[in-house]
């Protein structure tokens, strides 16, 4: 009799009796919505991961689990982040499930399955959603990041409405995450690198039918990892997170991958800090020409061979642990080892690079002493060493209001500031660091300033952009502090970022913050969770109680 009734309610959904035979049951974690058009094929490629499970012997069960989509989600999907990881851990931990197969796509949705299942460390398999197809608009081809600068040309008369109602609707072609190297294609590839998903798992575009085999094989494959015991902890490994760096160095990835691998790495228990990420990156080049570091898109990167190549030629050059244990069973270096390249303008080489300069520079000073990231490659060289005056922006709605102010006195010299947009002081940590150009200047040909901030930056957005400066202003870190006209001297080349005002002015400045300031607060629901649990930038901005695993074993209930 025991089982009875669960086995009967389960039935229900025509599940035969030989299911009940002990074989692996496999969890679809699956983050389809119509919310999140990034993720919107996901009931499709659900259904190619079930019939793997079935073909190899397991039994499949599907379930939701929340969807932060980045493009409708305000006040932004980070904001969610940390509350999906809860869903996916507390829904593994919960129910009878040996083994799971994250669908992931649209940003926010790949750490946040990662960070839930990592805090359970059930076998776990990777299957992203693959990118869209190239964006397409008067015989050229088009990346999400042509949004900004033809947002910039929008601005300035360069383009009128028809031209943009024309972009739009070419622009995003098919479902799929977004068709350059921004946050989600880095964390797909950051999955891979770190041998959670099948090899190429990165690259394989959306529509094209070996993105729905791969789910299928990933199908197969979970049933395997369950009957090895090859658990998710075995494979995230500090091997596994420095070969990520190195390969997020190598793919010109997005800056979000930074507080994203923080905080999964935290999960598991890998002592990853921020230095981490300059000692091991800035000794890797940019290796590959896609926006918004380079020219080409995903599509192409894809046709040109994907990640495999990268992966080959950064262990060949020693760059990498091959020895690194994948879902697959086997080492990164026996998966890569006869991957071939296939358009060398594409994708370059350690030995010929396509940029020197690469990965993520992090800098300390008087206004970051817990550190703060820019993204060299995708800086305007001439501004990596720069001492220039503050103009700033004591919020995202100080900075709404003046920037189209034509008396803003700002010139290409300046150094725009934004405070208050930490994970503290706006819950989610918006994506306004690449602070939009003022007009005046943009009529003046600028088009690059030096911009600081706590919060974060769209991985489609390039810029000499100073991102997650921590302690962030909310908490009274020194940026809270900075004032008009105030000198700031970035130099990116010694890593240091520092406000030239003395201390005993910082002291005076800060006595009178104190006195003035007035801790955001919320009076219920999950934004008062967040504000008050919610860890600074260079620890991942995950909440402090969720940091760690707890196992998948139900400490009590009812059987
Ligand atoms: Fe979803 Fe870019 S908006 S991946």
């Amino acid at each position: 009799m025991h089982g009875f009734a669960h086995r009967s309610w389960t039935r229900s959904r025509s599940v035969p009796s030989d299911h009940f035979d002990g074989r692996p049951v496999i969890g679809i974690c699956n983050t389809w919505s119509e919310l999140t058009p990034c993720n919107s094929h996901f009931r499709d490629l659900a259904q190619h991961v079930r019939e793997g499970i079935l073909e190899a012997g397991g039994v499949p069960m599907e379930f939701p689990v929340i969807s932060p989509g980045e493009t409708l989600t305000r006040p932004t999907a980070m904001f969610l982040r940390n509350l999906a990881s809860m869903d996916v851990e507390e829904t593994l931990r919960a129910n009878p499930i040996d083994g799971v197969v994250l669908l992931m796509g649209c940003d926010k949705t790949t750490p946040a399955l990662l960070m839930g299942a990592a805090s359970v460390n059930l076998p776990t398999i990777g299957v992203s959603g693959g990118p869209m197809l190239n964006g397409t608009w008067r015989g050229q081809h088009l990346g999400i990041s042509d949004v900004w600068t033809m947002g910039d040309r929008y601005r300035v008369g360069e383009l009128n409405d028809g031209d943009v109602a024309e972009i739009e609707s070419g622009l995003n072609r098919s479902h799929g995450v977004c068709n350059i190297m921004g946050t989600a294609s880095t964390m797909a590839f950051m999955v891979e690198a770190l041998g959670v998903s099948l090899p190429e798992n990165g690259a394989i575009p959306a529509v094209d039918a070996r993105r729905n085999l791969l789910g299928r094989m990933s199908g197969r494959r979970i049933v395997e990892m369950v009957k090895e015991d090859l658990a998710l902890h075995k494979i995230l490994t500090s091997a596994a997170f420095e070969n990520a760096i190195r390969v997020n160095a190598a793919l010109g990835g997005s800056t979000n991958a930074v507080i994203h691998l923080t905080a999964l790495a935290r999960r598991v228990g890998v002592n990853l800090t921020l230095d981490d990420w300059d000692r091991l990156g800035s000794s890797v080049p940019t290796l590959v020409n896609v926006q918004p570091s380079g020219t080409y898109h995903m599509q192409d990167f894809h046709e040109a061979g994907g990640l495999p190549p990268i992966l080959r030629d950064l262990c060949e050059n020693g760059l990498l642990h091959g020895d690194a244990i994948t879902a697959t069973g086997r080492t990164i270096w026996e998966l890569s080892k006869d991957a071939k390249r296939w358009n060398s303008d594409v994708i370059r080489t350690v030995a010929d690079p396509f940029k020197h300069n690469s990965g993520i520079a992090v800098l300390r000073g008087n206004l970051c002493p817990d550190g703060a990231v820019i993204k060299p490659s995708a800086a305007s060289p001439h501004l990596l060493k720069h001492t220039g005056k503050a103009v700033v922006f004591e919020s995202q709605a100080d900075l709404q209001n003046r920037l189209a102010d034509p008396d803003l006195e700002i010139d290409a010299d300046s150094v725009m500031v934004l405070k208050g947009c930490g994970p503290r002081g706006f819950p989610g940590m918006p994506e306004l660091g690449n602070m939009p150009i003022p007009r005046k200047l943009l009529q003046q040909g600028v088009k690059d300033i030096v911009r600081i901030s706590d919060c974060r930056m769209s991985g489609t957005a390039f810029g000499a952009v100073v991102l997650h400066i921590s302690p962030e202003a909310a908490i009274g870190g020194t940026l809270a502090l900075v004032e008009e006209g105030d000198l700031i001297a970035l130099d990116v080349p010694a890593r240091t970022l520092d406000l030239l005002v003395s201390d005993v002015e910082l002291a005076r400045r800060r006595a009178r913050w104190e006195g003035s300031h007035e801790a955001p607060s919320e009076t219920r629901g999950f934004a008062k969770l967040y504000r008050e649990h919610v860890n600074q930038a260079h620890e991942g901005a995950d909440f402090d109680f969720l940091v760690g695993s707890t196992g998948s074993k139900v400490p009590a209930g009812q059987h």
